[in-house]
């Protein structure tokens, strides 16, 4: 990796790429996964994943939304991203239509490329990233047979209000589409917006939706890969049946954390949450203050994602990956072009990250601002 490489050579690189928190796992899940180690609990489990993690999961959802699944309803995936992959490759056929916006995670494209599915792109640029039911509408086709949708969003770091939320599915339903609505970053949304799940829609919507979750941001355990779905049951016994043959079920011991994750005390979710708003509260405004940048401030999840095409011009810069090279490489700052996740004139910077690194990243950027404008 060219960032790697700089370090190598001495540069001290500020990396605002990762999609990761920079916290470390907390000390109670830790000491659930030891426990598990020393009563050996490192055997193969039932490939959806051991009952009690699947009513901890159940329990978890159904008493913040008011809804009502059944472990039945539950698979345990190795992360979120299995969850999406199982749940799109067992749904979509050759020349089926999956909608999805456009910017957007940039795994969900290149899942559906691998189901052979075609993506629809909807355009959330005129709205400043905001989907609304009426962009969802004008993109159903008789070929569409899905939605993905991802509130909080990564990149874009937009949060979709509940009501609208309702609409979107509403409309999907109403046109016989699936959904499946990536909630990895549930709880990472600041007030006033507001923590939503597809269970908190009613009974007829919901069935028609699989919900992939995960514990990689909200525990800060990506490297424990457990996430799940929840859904209709007659999708999630087609989603098992791609995980007992692929991976054949989520690590023992990671089991054994998430259920602690789940059930015990959420407070450390509370404390990351609280220093993520932090730092936007500072990092944002600081980025509008630079000649040519202008940034919303995030709804959820932990990116910014400005608005560059005033730098580019000043800077002569052709594309948003030019810029993202040029931060690398002379000012040695790492972030993710726009262009990646389809939105061509941005980047996506991570705040998960501290604010003395986040105060250089803006010392530096703005360094590039002045040096570099033609
Ligand atoms: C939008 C989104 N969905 C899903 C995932 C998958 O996360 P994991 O597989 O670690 O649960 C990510 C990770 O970056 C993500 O950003």
């Amino acid at each position: 990796m060219a960032a790697d490489k700089l370090r190598a050579q001495g540069v001290t690189v500020i990396d605002l790429g990762v999609g990761e928190p920079d916290f470390s796992t907390p000390v109670h899940i830790k000491d659930a996964a030891k426990r598990a180690l020393d009563e050996n609990f490192t055997k193969y489990t039932t490939s959806a994943g051991i009952l009690p993690l699947r009513q901890a999961v159940c329990d978890y959802i159904n008493s913040n939304f008011g809804s009502d699944y059944t472990p039945e309803q539950c698979c345990i995936t190795v992360g979120g991203k299995q969850a999406i992959f199982s749940g799109v490759v067992s749904l979509i056929n050759p020349g089926d239509d999956v909608l999805l916006e456009k910017p957007c995670w940039v795994s969900f494209p290149e899942i559906v490329n691998f189901a052979e599915g075609r993506n629809v792109m909807i355009d959330t640029e005129p709205t400043d990233f905001h989907l609304t039911t009426e962009m969802v509408k004008a993109a159903i086709t008789p070929k569409s047979k899905l939605l993905i949708i991802n509130s909080p969003s990564n990149p874009t770091g937009r949060v979709i209000d509940p009501a609208e939320f309702r609409r979107i599915i509403e409309v999907c339903v109403e046109h016989g589409l699936w959904v499946i609505s990536d909630e990895c970053y549930l709880q990472f949304v600041y007030p006033p917006h507001r923590v939503n799940s597809a269970a908190a829609l009613p009974p007829e919507l919901r069935s028609r939706v699989l919900i992939s979750g995960s514990l990689s941001k909200t525990y800060a355990m990506t490297g424990w890969r457990v996430g799940f779905t929840l859904g209709a049951k007659e999708w999630v016994t087609e989603i098992l049946k791609i995980q007992s043959q692929s991976a054949t079920m989520a690590a023992s011991i990671a089991q054994k954390a998430a259920i602690a994750a789940l059930t015990e005390t959420q407070e450390p979710v509370k404390e990351m949450l609280a220093e993520y708003r932090r730092r936007a509260e500072w990092f944002v405004p600081a980025l509008n203050e630079i000649p040519g940048i202008q940034c919303s401030q995030p709804e959820g999840a932990f990116y910014a994602f400005p608005n560059i095409k005033g730098l580019m011009k000043a800077c002569g810069l052709a594309t948003s990956k030019e810029a993202a090279d040029l931060l690398l490489h002379k000012y040695g700052v790492v972030c993710t072009d726009g262009g990646a996740f389809g939105a061509e004139g941005y980047l996506r910077l991570s705040y998960a990250n501290s604010m003395e690194a986040l105060r250089e990243a803006v010392e530096r950027i703005k360094k590039m601002a002045v040096e570099e404008a033609k």
